[in-house]
């Protein structure tokens, strides 16, 4: 995959994370408002993460994704019915969500490494995402029953919507 592609598809992936948080923070006004304060931060940081790609994009002068606001709706609808399950759910799939994240940033990593100040960015980033794992175990628990379902299908959710990205 190409450099421009790599950051068009983690732009969409971005998008898609501050969707799935904009989900969870919907169903937690209702039923988890101790947990808001929390998955809102990490929307936020989400959207700063999208914003971030976005300014490289239209630095280097590559297109997004086509209807990247897709990924938007799509990680809200996720998010949402996710929260219908339960904070420890929100929880599991964050955790397994992040993790994918960070193994990717991992490979961006390598592949950037010729471009430092984008390198610098990831790694900030990365410290983030990172805390957004930390917080979707503790939110989860030890003993969550559902703990192995969702977070296979979260991480099947994480890489089908790199693909889509690829195509896009
Ligand atoms: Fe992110
Ligand atoms: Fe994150």
């Amino acid at each position: 995959m190409s450099l421009d592609k790599e950051l068009r598809v983690m732009h969409a992936c971005e998008v898609g994370a501050t969707g799935v948080y904009r989900g969870h923070k919907c169903i937690a006004r209702y039923f988890y408002r101790s947990s808001i304060a929390d998955l809102d931060n990490m929307r936020l940081h989400e959207k700063d993460h999208s914003s971030i790609f976005m300014g490289l994009l239209a630095h280097r002068k590559i297109r997004p994704c086509f209807a990247y606001k897709l990924f938007f709706l799509g990680g809200v609808v996720y998010g949402a019915l996710v929260g219908l399950l339960g904070i420890k759910a929100i929880g599991a799939s964050t955790s397994a969500i992040e993790g994918v994240v960070n193994i990717e940033i991992e490979a961006a990593l390598e592949k950037f490494e010729d471009e430092p100040r984008i390198c610098e960015l990831l790694r900030a980033m990365q410290l983030e995402e990172r805390q957004h794992q930390e917080s979707g175990e503790n939110l989860a628990g030890i003993d969550y029953v559902l703990h192995r379902p969702i977070q296979r299908i979260a991480r099947v959710g994480a890489y089908a919507a790199k693909k889509i990205a690829l195509l896009l």
